[in-house]
């Protein structure tokens, strides 16, 4: 699928908790190629001093209604005029962007781990991974139990864990303090991961001492979106890479971590 601009009408907004939310957009061109991992990126038109499109991870896509949702986490002036857009509004948005996530051979067991807001792929990706294995984990990582939102999806499309910092939801401590990540990491084929890059470091040591192989999402500060700015670049084995638009997705053996 090219991407391509295109004006999204908001079809539903959600209102998550107080720093989280989701827009519903519908697309007019067919959504059924959009791969998980893949993003957008959104002019802030409710915005007169936000100049720069910002990029949003496609969290979910109805196929029924040819809408996708991008979930935002409200932190600075883009996210936060987002908030702003209300039902039948249009924005303006560059998609599909970036590489996606590698599939999974038949019946492998396959962890999927999100951290704050990086949970926002693992939804869309989750369901893309059912038809080809059941064997789905998804552990989810925040700060404080009211940070822990939307279980009850992530539910439907795999077995949920959760841990939390504060210990109010779910195991105490970060995602790599899991029980899971203790016992049962050397029976996992595949992580695929998104949140903060010293989270997902860890993960990528922990998946190198136990040769499992793994994918993570960056979220590198991005300009453009596509390629042209190299505000985004990352170091690989293979030099500087746009996070933009070689990745979002590497696999930890090709970058310098
Ligand atoms: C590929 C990709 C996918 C993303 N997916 C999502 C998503 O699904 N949901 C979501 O809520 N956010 C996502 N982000 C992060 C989102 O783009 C930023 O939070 C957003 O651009 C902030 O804009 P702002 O104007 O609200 O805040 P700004 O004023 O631009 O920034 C506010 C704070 O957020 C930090 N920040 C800004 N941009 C980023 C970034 N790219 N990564 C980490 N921290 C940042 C800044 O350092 C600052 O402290 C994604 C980023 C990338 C690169
Ligand atoms: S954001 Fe411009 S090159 Fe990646």
């Amino acid at each position: 699928m090219n991407k391509t601009v295109q004006r999204l009408v908001v079809e539903r907004k959600e209102i998550v908790n107080s720093d989280n939310f989701i827009l519903s957009l519908k697309s007019p061109i067919p959504l059924v190629d959009v791969q998980a991992g893949q993003f957008l990126s959104i002019n802030v038109e409710k915005s007169k001093d936000v100049f720069l499109r910002r990029p949003f991870s496609i969290h979910d896509v109805h196929y029924d209604n040819n809408t996708l949702d991008v979930l935002i986490k409200t932190v600075g002036p883009g996210s936060a005029a987002l908030k702003d857009v209300e039902v039948g509004d249009e924005i303006d948005t560059i998609f599909p962007l970036g590489n996606s996530f590698s599939k999974p051979k038949k019946g492998e067991k396959v962890l999927l781990i999100g951290g704050g807001v990086g949970i926002a792929p693992m939804l869309y990706l989750a369901k893309i991974l059912g038809p080809i294995t059941s064997n789905i984990n998804i552990l989810l990582g925040s700060r404080k139990g009211e940070d822990q939102i939307l279980l009850d999806r992530y539910s439907e499309v795999g077995n949920v864990l959760t841990t939390t910092e504060d210990g109010t939801v779910g195991e105490k401590g970060y995602v790599t303090d899991h029980s899971f990540m203790k016992n049962e990491l050397e029976n996992v084929d595949r992580i695929y991961c998104c949140g903060p890059e010293p989270m997902m470091k860890s993960i990528a040591k922990l998946a190198k001492e136990k040769q499992v192989a793994c994918e993570v999402s960056l979220e590198n500060m991005m300009g453009c979106g596509f390629g042209v700015c190299l505000c985004c670049v990352t170091d690989t084995q293979e030099g500087h890479k746009c996070v933009c638009s070689d990745g979002p997705i590497f696999n930890i053996e090709d970058l310098k971590w």
